[in-house]
């Protein structure tokens, strides 16, 4: 579970590029009609920072905004939360509770990680979605509640339902208004602004004053691949603050997996020397080429300095080895191991 925290917890979606604009119109024109929102999109695109803005931007922002995320387990404790106990309904039920749902009565029920919950939970929740008149755990009496139903995941909820785990008929439920929130990657006008953002919330909250980042770390960080998010970034941010130092934040920028090295060190005893010692020779200045781009902070003028060949001939290598360049897509980086003041700031982590 992944708490909001900083003082974006109710804050504006931030960002300019048209995608966030789009998502931004797209809030405002749900947040008018009472129809339950789906809100799909990778880990750490901002879906509980929407839902909360499409709750402040809707008629019932002063009633209650209720999060419930959705275990991937079934337990009468999340039937309990959803829908309340009456005393000795189970063990260890004392007093009456109400549920998430009552509770939510005029306001906003937010179903976070929809797509983990559990099919005989799926079962529950259709039914009490079907009339919103829920009856708490060993109680008799129906309430009607009035609640605006918005629910989060980041799972393909058409490829559960085709896999059996996912009910069509709550899919159809759910699914009347879809908002798709986008990667960081295809979003990378926005990196500036965030990562300036979240610098000035850590520098203020751990009083310090960092130097601001580099044009070419900046310009790194716009074409990374950033499959954290929003989230990669704020954790990003506060590491640099914490630790002021460029160097740590590169460190951690995480190599994209389709850009691994898949040349193994193996030998193939059926392929002739010569071929295999090309290969050989391939991969290993690949992975020169790669560590000292990454040295340079991908500049690439200063690192074919540094590797005593023509500008030109580099970018012909790059390309040789099918590395993107910077500018266009994301820059493979070999992980740095993580040393010890890195691990120190992990206790402080937000992930
Ligand atoms: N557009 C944005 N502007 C500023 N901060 C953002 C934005 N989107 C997300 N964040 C921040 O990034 C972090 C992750 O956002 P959030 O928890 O809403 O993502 P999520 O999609 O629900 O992630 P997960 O799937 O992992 O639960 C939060 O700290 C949030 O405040
Ligand atoms: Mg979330």
């Amino acid at each position: 579970m992944h708490d909001i925290t900083g003082d974006q917890a109710n804050g504006a979606l931030l960002g300019e590029s048209p995608s966030i604009l789009r998502i931004g119109e797209q809030l405002r024109k749900a947040a008018r009609i009472e129809v339950p929102v789906l809100i799909t999109g990778e880990s750490g695109t901002g879906k509980e920072l929407a839902a909360r803005q499409l709750h402040l931007l809707s008629e019932r922002r002063h009633a209650p905004f209720l999060k419930v995320n959705c275990p991937a387990i079934p337990g009468q404790l999340f039937e309990s939360e959803l829908f309340g106990h009456e005393p000795g309904a189970f063990t260890n039920a004392r007093d009456a509770r109400a549920g998430k749902f009552e509770q939510a009565h005029k306001g906003t029920l937010f179903l976070d990680e929809i797509g983990e919950l559990d099919l005989s939970l799926q079962s529950k929740l259709l039914h009490a979605l079907q009339d919103f008149r829920v009856v708490r755990l060993g109680g008799v009496t129906e309430r009607t509640v009035d609640a605006r139903l918005v629910c989060a995941t980041n799972r393909v909820l058409e490829e559960e339902v085709a896999k059996g785990l996912f009910r069509v008929d709550l899919f159809y439920r759910i699914n009347v208004l879809r908002i798709e929130m986008p990667p960081l990657r295809e979003r990378p006008s926005d990196v500036p602004l965030l990562m300036k953002h979240y610098i000035q919330v850590y520098s203020q909250r751990f009083r310090k004053a960092p130097a601001a980042l580099s044009p070419s770390l900046m310009r790194l960080l716009e074409c990374y691949h950033w499959p954290g998010n929003i989230r990669e970034l704020e954790n990003l941010a506060k590491r640099y603050v914490v630790l002021g130092d460029e160097e740590h934040v590169i460190a951690s920028l995480r190599e994209p997996e389709e850009l691994r090295p898949t040349i193994s060190d193996a030998i193939d005893l059926n392929a002739p020397l010569k071929q295999q010692t090309k290969r050989a020779v391939q991969h290993l200045e690949r992975k020169i080429i790669l560590g000292v781009l990454q040295a340079n902070k991908w500049n690439r003028r200063k690192a074919a300095r540094s590797l005593d060949i023509s500008y030109r001939g580099l970018l012909y290598k790059i390309k040789e080895a099918g590395l993107p360049s910077v500018r266009s897509t994301r820059p493979p980086l070999t992980p740095v191991p993580i040393d010890e003041a890195v691990e120190a700031v992990r206790a402080t982590e937000i992930m």
